[in-house]
């Protein structure tokens, strides 16, 4: 059995996840880890018996390697993506895709070109709860309104790459995985509006706390709504969802999803289908690439997702609605 080579860049958290996911999987093997860390980048290479290199240039013009898994930080998936699609590799992104729409749209465009898989790390593809919303949504009508709420009290495990503007990007885009879903469950927007406060906000792009909102119309109908806001005075995080569309509603305030209707509210029924993981789907992705046509919903999804998070940004910098 031919093992699908796969190169890792980064050294931290997510790159560490993804080994761990990688390494059970018989069809794969992580041969090197790229990282500008040195130190992060030699120990997780020495502990997976994988090549250690310290520029990502060299990892994606190398010959043996089949699939590259990108884990550095916001600012640098779109170029990294674009680079490894150009060198004739399969791409496996975290989120968000790229910061920048072109970028986007570059990647997208070259991984259909040639013919490689592109994957953005977003779980809904491969997750119960969200197959189950989405089969239900389609039985409740239209769409009217979609909110989403998270109030978080501190600043996170990576305070350094989390409340960080050049980095990460504004909340909404960092956050993109809550952007995701939703444009999965209803399309594309047509505008979008954003606002954002900061308290603490350092010349380097660094805050404290913040408030951050965006507000779309879709492009199929209904209003979508997301608010964030970090680093604030409450003791535990809270998160609440609601789907209103014109014959029910889905809402969820962390206990679980439920439908509410003119006539009763029942408990969204959850189906235990046993799913592959990401990892596991863009193994198969790669192997299947050889003899049929690839999908790339999940990419295109992932890109409007940032269309929405970038237009958030720009509408907050020009302070007017962006139409998309
Ligand atoms: N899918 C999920 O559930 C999930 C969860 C959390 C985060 N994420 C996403 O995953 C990504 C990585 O997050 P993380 O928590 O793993 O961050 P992290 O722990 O800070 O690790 C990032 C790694 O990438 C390296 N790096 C950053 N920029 C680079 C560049 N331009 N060239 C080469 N190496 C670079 C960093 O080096 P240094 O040590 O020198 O900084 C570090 O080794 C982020 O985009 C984040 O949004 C996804």
């Amino acid at each position: 059995m031919r093992k699908i080579k796969i190169g890792i860049v980064g050294s931290g958290g997510m790159a560490r996840h993804h080994l761990e996911r990688f390494s059970p999987i018989e069809t794969a093997e992580v041969v090197a880890i790229a990282s500008r860390n040195e130190k992060t980048g030699n120990q997780l290479a020495a502990k997976w018996s994988a090549t250690f290199i310290s520029d990502w240039r060299h990892l994606v013009e190398r010959e043996d390697i089949d699939g590259i898994v990108i884990c550095t930080h916001n600012n640098s998936h779109g170029e990294i993506a674009i680079a490894a699609l150009q060198a004739d590799k399969h791409v496996f992104v975290e989120y968000p895709l790229a910061n920048d729409v072109v970028e986007g749209e570059t990647a997208l465009h070259l991984a259909k070109a040639q013919h490689h898989m592109l994957r953005v790390s977003h779980p809904e593809v491969v997750s119960n709860t969200h197959a189950a919303l989405k089969q239900k949504t389609t039985e409740l009508g239209e769409l009217l309104f979609s909110s989403f709420v998270r109030l978080t009290p501190g600043r996170g495990a990576r305070p350094e790459i989390l409340f960080n503007l050049p980095i990460s990007g504004i909340p909404v885009h960092f956050f993109v995985y809550h952007i995701y879903p939703v444009v999965d469950l209803f399309g594309e927007a047509a505008w979008v509006e954003g606002a954002a406060c900061y308290e603490g906000l350092t010349e380097s792009g660094q805050y404290d706390r913040f408030v951050n909102s965006v507000t779309v119309a879709f492009k199929h109908g209904g209003i979508g709504q997301w608010s964030w806001a970090g680093g604030i005075a409450i003791n535990t995080a809270e998160q609440h969802e609601r789907y209103v569309l014109t014959e029910g509603t889905l809402s969820d305030d962390g206990k679980g999803w439920k439908c509410s209707t003119p006539t009763e509210v029942t408990d969204l029924e959850i189906p235990k289908t046993p799913k592959s993981t990401l990892q596991e789907l863009w193994l198969s992705e790669i192997e299947e690439s050889a003899e049929q046509e690839l999908s790339y919903a999940d990419a295109e999804v992932a890109l409007s997702s940032i269309r929405i998070s970038l237009a958030a940004e720009q509408s907050i910098r020009e302070n007017r609605r962006v139409i998309l």
